[in-house]
């Protein structure tokens, strides 16, 4: 008996000596100290010891089985520790890796400006509304004063689709589809692409335009005039002066082109307002009775203003932008300056 529990205690401590992972060591666990474990088997065969043996081999028993259940105990943590220290090696972050910059993405400077220009005239009590880009020559043209042969058709080098559809010229389209829509009063602002045959330094095929309309009883030039001023001392300089200056449109009676004084030389002449002091921003006018007519507005009883400005001259006077290319060339390096 003696020399069973010699050799077990030999074989156990060998075989706990030889494990490398915890759940080894746990089935090499029941396999000697469980139910059916080869200590437990031990025990049961006390039975058979001579009686006056039996203390002294029952000593040797439970202190091998102290010595196995202690042997594993301290193979267990000497595991567990290893399989910690792996687990924090693998699992490692190197904090003084450089991070991976996320690149910011902004607002193209003809989405800036349009938002400056709503937001500047919203206190007014302005809806946005925004028409079709392909359009009617009815919308266009023909509601707008201006019938097929008439000269000021020249002023818009056209695309056109068929005879009466085209790519719309003027954002002036969409005053007509409100006004046959709603009644007065009305004020929208009406933003939006709009195309032209024409290409250099100052003009694109593809630019923008914001039209304004405001129809309701007692509108005179002098509101035209006090909104517009307000908007541009806003989307300018507080100190911007503007002027209103005749012109000619077929929708708008009387006319006018309004212009703001000039940013570089504050009024004294340069070469940005070519000597003038002044620089042209937008057109506009009181919307022409034929027009109001032509919608199904009495002129006897409501009169109105309107103006269209091109989105991407106001961003090239705002921001100093020398071709208008530059707005289209999608050039991450220029875009990146707004
Ligand atoms: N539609 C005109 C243009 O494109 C601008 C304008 C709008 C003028 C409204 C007067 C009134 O040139």
């Amino acid at each position: 008996m003696k020399e069973k529990i010699d050799r077990l205690k030999e074989r156990a401590l060998a075989a706990i000596a030889d494990t490398h992972i915890v759940k080894a060591l746990n089935e090499l666990k029941v396999s000697f100290l469980g139910k059916n474990g080869e200590i437990t088997g031990l025990l049961k065969g006390m039975k058979d010891v001579p009686p006056e043996e039996k203390p002294a081999i029952g000593k040797l028993v439970n202190g091998l089985r102290a010595e196995i259940e202690e042997a594993i105990a301290n193979r267990e943590r000497l595991l567990k520790e290893k399989e910690t220290a792996a687990r924090l090696e693998s699992e490692a972050i190197d904090v003084t890796l450089p991070g991976k910059a996320v690149a910011r993405g902004g607002l193209h400077p003809v989405e800036l400006v349009k938002n400056q220009l709503i937001e500047a005239f919203l206190p007014f009590g302005f809806d946005v509304y925004e028409g079709p880009e392909v359009e009617l020559d009815y919308y266009n043209f023909k509601q707008l004063n201006i019938p097929d042969d008439h000269p000021a058709r020249d002023m818009q080098d056209t695309f056109y689709i068929t005879d009466s559809i085209l790519l719309r010229t003027q954002t002036s389209a969409g005053q007509i589809r409100w006004m046959e829509k709603e009644k007065p009063p009305i004020r929208i602002l009406s933003p939006g692409r709009v195309y032209r045959s024409d290409y250099d330094a100052t003009h694109s095929p593809m630019f923008h335009q914001m039209e304004g309309l405001v129809v309701d009883k007692g509108i005179t030039l002098c509101d035209l005039k006090g909104v517009l001023e307000e908007v541009c001392k806003k989307v300018f300089d507080p100190g911007v002066k503007t002027r209103l200056r005749p012109s000619y449109f077929p929708f708008t009676e009387p006319s006018v082109e309004i212009d703001v004084s000039c940013s570089e030389c504050g009024g004294k002449g340069c070469s940005l307002c070519k000597g003038t002091g002044w620089i042209e921003i937008l057109g506009a006018g009181m919307v022409n009775r034929v027009v109001l007519e032509n919608c199904g507005i009495d002129p006897d009883v409501y009169t109105g203003f309107a103006f269209g400005v091109g989105l991407e001259r106001i961003a090239m006077l705002k921001y100093g932008i020398p071709d208008i290319r530059y707005l289209f060339d999608n050039d991450i390096r220029f875009l990146k300056q707004f």
